[in-house]
């Protein structure tokens, strides 16, 4: 997909498969609705005297144009009350276009829907959001259908205003497309199969990322280089697989040196059976999104070089299959981490914390101003939360605060959970000094206190992405929008 802007502009004179043109509630016209009825001998009145289109919000119809317009649809989308007309219907009548567009064989669309929101923030969050919410529902994963007949044919996405908006456009518009290339990236290899999707295949795309920007550096640890840093837990998940497991280090400097970078790090489990404490097997193919921890920070990664932030940015993604085998971990196995802790594995399928303890630790070398950490960590998360809120704890509460905004201010919301130290007494073991897995409830919590134990040195907090990374059989990019935006507020606060 590409994407531009337009202002200032007549929709009359613009070129385009497909103008998409709001009408409020009781047949209003909105400015680009009145100058385009104006250029074609009020084609769009007309059309409403006869028709039952009142301009309600779930109402839409394609009009063909005539020849005194430059395009040839003419999309009418019901906006509703003008003056109720908000951020968040701009985003469900953008939704709605982009599947009416979907439908034709339009590959360019000009949007003339953002007219009306008259104020700064509004229209700057409105620009980015509508652009991501229209990207982010023409995004098909079709790699191995051989017919790909459902994919719309929309190739590009203009913004346009008949008017010179409050904002600044080129700007949120900027954001927007390095957001939604994040969210692409993310998507597209969490939707890849488990046999594709490998630790090596993780590695080698942050590589080509790396080849792609000089701003980026990338580093692969390999696992015998785990061995010499004494990533016993991290090494103790990745040894029932034959597909060697990897630490993959991705370096963004857009400041100097001396500015400490912010840290995240990424779940990125490619397959997670459970190991020996193995899985049933209903939906155990949706175990292939246990790397969306990693994919979500290789894609808000992504939009931060895109954005060219200025700021330091040092990611850690912690990958490895899970795996059941002769070699593999089994309970009771006590592991040492690279922070010197030991680990009695009591249950091989909370393996997410033991990759996640050694990338934790690791990082601390960087000196970093903070830590975020995601992760597909815990069913728990989805009893507490269900599918639409992410969980964030962190031994930091300003952190939490920053998170949940940053959340608020892209439609990414997370909801924070306590970490309490009565918790952590949960992760009790009998032999080692801790265990993986903590008795009496709170799954979330508990799996939160455990990274929490190799977190110490640094402001940190954790996202707990079970029940939102994706939706059905489809990644949904999710916490991309909201990392990027920490950044973004990071970056210029
Ligand atoms: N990847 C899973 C968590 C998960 C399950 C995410 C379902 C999304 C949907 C994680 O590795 C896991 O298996 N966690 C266990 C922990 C338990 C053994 C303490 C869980 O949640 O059951
Ligand atoms: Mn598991
Ligand atoms: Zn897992």
């Amino acid at each position: 997909m590409n994407y531009s802007l337009l202002t200032s502009t007549n929709p009359s004179e613009v070129k385009s498969d497909c103008l998409v043109i709001p009408i409020f509630a009781n047949k209003k016209l909105s400015h680009a609705a009145t100058q385009l009825d104006a250029a074609t001998d009020g084609m769009i009145s007309k059309f409403l005297s006869i028709s039952d289109f009142s301009g309600n919000n779930d109402q839409s119809h394609l009009l063909y144009a005539d020849s005194n317009t430059q395009c040839s649809r003419i999309l009418l989308i019901g906006c509703g009350e003008e003056n109720k007309f908000d951020q968040k219907i701009a985003c469900s009548v953008t939704k709605q276009a982009s599947k009416e567009i979907a439908k034709t064989s339009a590959k360019h669309a000009t949007l003339f829907l953002l007219d009306t929101l008259a104020e700064r923030i509004i229209c700057e969050q409105s620009i980015r959001q509508s652009l991501l919410t229209f990207a982010d529902s023409v995004y098909r994963f079709d790699k191995y259908k051989s017919e790909k007949k459902k994919s719309p044919k929309i190739e590009h996405l203009c913004m346009a205003f008949t008017t010179e908006p409050p904002c600044d456009v080129a700007t949120m518009l900027k954001q927007g497309v390095a957001i939604a290339k994040g969210m692409h990236l993310s998507r597209d290899l969490a939707n890849q199969p488990g046999n594709i999707c490998t630790p090596s295949y993780i590695a080698e795309t942050a590589q080509s990322l790396g080849r792609q920007y000089d701003s980026v550096t990338i580093e692969v640890l390999e696992e015998h280089d785990m061995e010499a840093l004494g990533m016993g837990s991290f090494l103790s998940v990745s040894k029932g697989s034959a597909q060697p497991g990897k630490m993959v280090i991705l370096q963004y400097s857009g400041a100097d040196a001396s500015s400490r970078p912010i840290g995240l790090v990424g779940k990125g489990v490619t397959f997670d059976t459970g190991g020996i404490s193995l899985k049933p097997g209903a939906n155990m193919d949706e175990m292939k999104f246990d790397m969306c921890g990693a994919a979500s920070v290789m894609g808000a990664f992504n939009a931060c070089v895109e954005m060219q932030l200025p700021i330091n940015v040092v990611a850690v993604l912690a990958t490895a299959e899970n795996m059941p085998s002769s070699q593999a971990t089994k309970p009771g196995d006590i592991v040492t981490s690279m922070s010197g802790k030991t680990i009695e594995v009591l249950n091989t399928d909370a393996e997410g914390r033991l990759v996640l303890c050694d990338a934790l630790t690791y990082i601390g070398r960087y000196d970093p101003a903070v830590v975020i950490d995601t992760a597909t960590l815990t069913g728990a998360c989805i009893v507490a939360l269900g599918h639409h809120i992410c969980a964030v704890l962190s031994n930091d509460d300003g952190l939490a605060k920053d998170l949940i905004e940053a959340g608020n201010d892209i439609n990414d919301k997370t909801w924070q959970l306590p970490m309490d130290d009565d918790y952590s007494k949960q992760l009790k073991s009998a032999f080692a000094d801790l265990g993986n897995i903590g008795s009496g409830g709170a799954g979330t919590i508990t799996a939160a206190c455990f990274l929490g134990k190799f977190t110490e040195a640094y402001q940190w907090a954790h996202i707990d992405i079970a029940g939102t990374a994706w939706k059905g059989k489809d990644a949904t990019g999710r916490p991309v929008p909201l990392l990027s935006q920490y950044l973004i507020n990071k970056a210029y606060s």
